[in-house]
């Protein structure tokens, strides 16, 4: 195999065609277009979700919490017929009768897998989605419509609750109170990142007194236990020079594209964050060239949310420049958005490792 020309051609922007195999485009050449529907339908399980049930998920005895939480949310479960309570409703509410429950625990201990898993099992108008697809899709259709599209579903799903947003949390809360009112239940998870096991203690409590309206109408599910993938998170994110990065996008079968870091940046501040996941479908892998530190927050929430489209869908990751787990300088770490910023470097260490173990020529860099 030749992949000398393919260096050529990849190197430059323009004239992009690799091999017959191969669609080599620009993440900045795709502008998505989404209706409301398209949107609102996105808000299904992602793809490694879609076997999640509550029967694989293999409760880890060394923590009783993990087999009681598989318990509770096939009790949740099992109250499948949505039963629309007045506001004003005299009725107690016993623990399993409660509209909502949150699932709270640390990093890789099957809260998404759970959600999911409860999402197949029920039926009917059901939706799931992150928080902050929730929080976007708001933003895109208003707040009216968006409680006109979900009021009376059976199930609203939301992964990765998010308390570090002031503003988003009382549109949700707020939007949740609305939601419960109409019949619909609600299943949360926490959001903790990794290497924050016992930096997530309060995270229930917190939640809870966020959604202060709506607190007795959650029952809160704590999952104790070590990360199941017991992947080693730590490390980098594998930056690769010039020669590996043009060879590694070669090797790939399917579409890919190729861009100048600070491109893409300038790219997402043009295409609202709900529409993300129209700007990378389809695609196996990205590649971004000269990675470098952000100096702005807004840059760097929109990288977050890119790259959690990109960790749903799994797609690859390549690189030159400083390694995507170094991107986020001290000043932001230390900030409100820690959280979201250390989920986005353990997905991109995540995402640029896949690359190591994919190919015929075996790891890369
Ligand atoms: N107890 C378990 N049994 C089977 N699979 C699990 C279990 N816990 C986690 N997983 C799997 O490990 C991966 C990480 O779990 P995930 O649900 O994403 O964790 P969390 O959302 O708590 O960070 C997923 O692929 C999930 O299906
Ligand atoms: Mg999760």
């Amino acid at each position: 195999m030749t992949t000398r020309p393919h260096v050529a051609s990849l190197a430059r922007p323009y004239n992009c065609r690799v091999e017959p195999t191969t669609t080599v485009g620009r993440l900045i050449d795709r502008q998505p277009g989404m209706t409301a529907a398209e949107l609102v339908g996105h808000l299904t399980p992602p793809p490694q979700f879609a076997a999640a049930s509550l029967e694989n998920y293999v409760p880890d005895e060394r923590y009783p919490s993990q087999r009681a939480a598989v318990e509770a949310m096939r009790l949740f479960a099992s109250d499948t017929v949505a039963a629309p309570r007045g506001l004003f409703s005299r009725k107690p509410v016993t623990p399993v009768a409660k509209p909502g429950v949150y699932l709270d625990g640390g990093f890789g201990v099957g809260k998404t897998h759970l959600l999911a898993a409860l999402w197949h099992r029920t039926r009917g108008r059901k939706y799931f989605g992150t928080f902050i697809e929730y929080t976007a899709i708001v933003g895109a259709l208003g707040y009216r419509e968006a409680v006109a599209h979900f009021r009376g579903a059976s199930l609203i799903a939301i992964d990765e609750f998010e308390l570090d947003d002031p503003g988003d949390t009382m549109v949700m809360s707020r939007l949740l109170g609305e939601l419960v009112a109409s019949g619909s239940r609600i299943a949360a998870t926490s959001n903790t990142p990794p290497h924050a096991l016992g930096e997530g203690r309060f995270a229930a409590q917190d939640f809870l007194r966020e959604i202060h309206a709506l607190a007795d109408r959650f029952t809160t599910v704590r999952i104790d236990g070590e990360d199941y993938r017991k992947r080693d998170i730590e490390g980098h994110a594998a930056a690769l020079d010039d020669d590996d990065f043009t060879a590694a996008l070669a090797r790939e079968q399917s579409a890919v594209t190729v861009d100048d870091f600070d491109a893409v940046l300038r790219h997402l501040a043009t295409v609202h964050p709900s529409r993300y996941v129209g700007l990378i479908s389809g695609l196996e892998a990205v590649g971004f060239r000269d990675v470098r530190v952000l100096d702005n927050q807004t840059d760097a929430l929109r990288l977050v949310a890119l790259v959690d489209r990109l960790y749903d869908a799994q797609v690859r990751i390549y690189a030159t420049g400083v390694p995507l787990d170094q991107i986020f300088p001290e000043g932001m770490l230390s900030g409100g958005y820690r959280k979201k910023y250390l989920r986005a470097v353990s997905r991109m260490i995540a995402l640029t490792s896949i690359t190591r173990t994919t190919g015929d020529a075996g790891p890369v860099g």
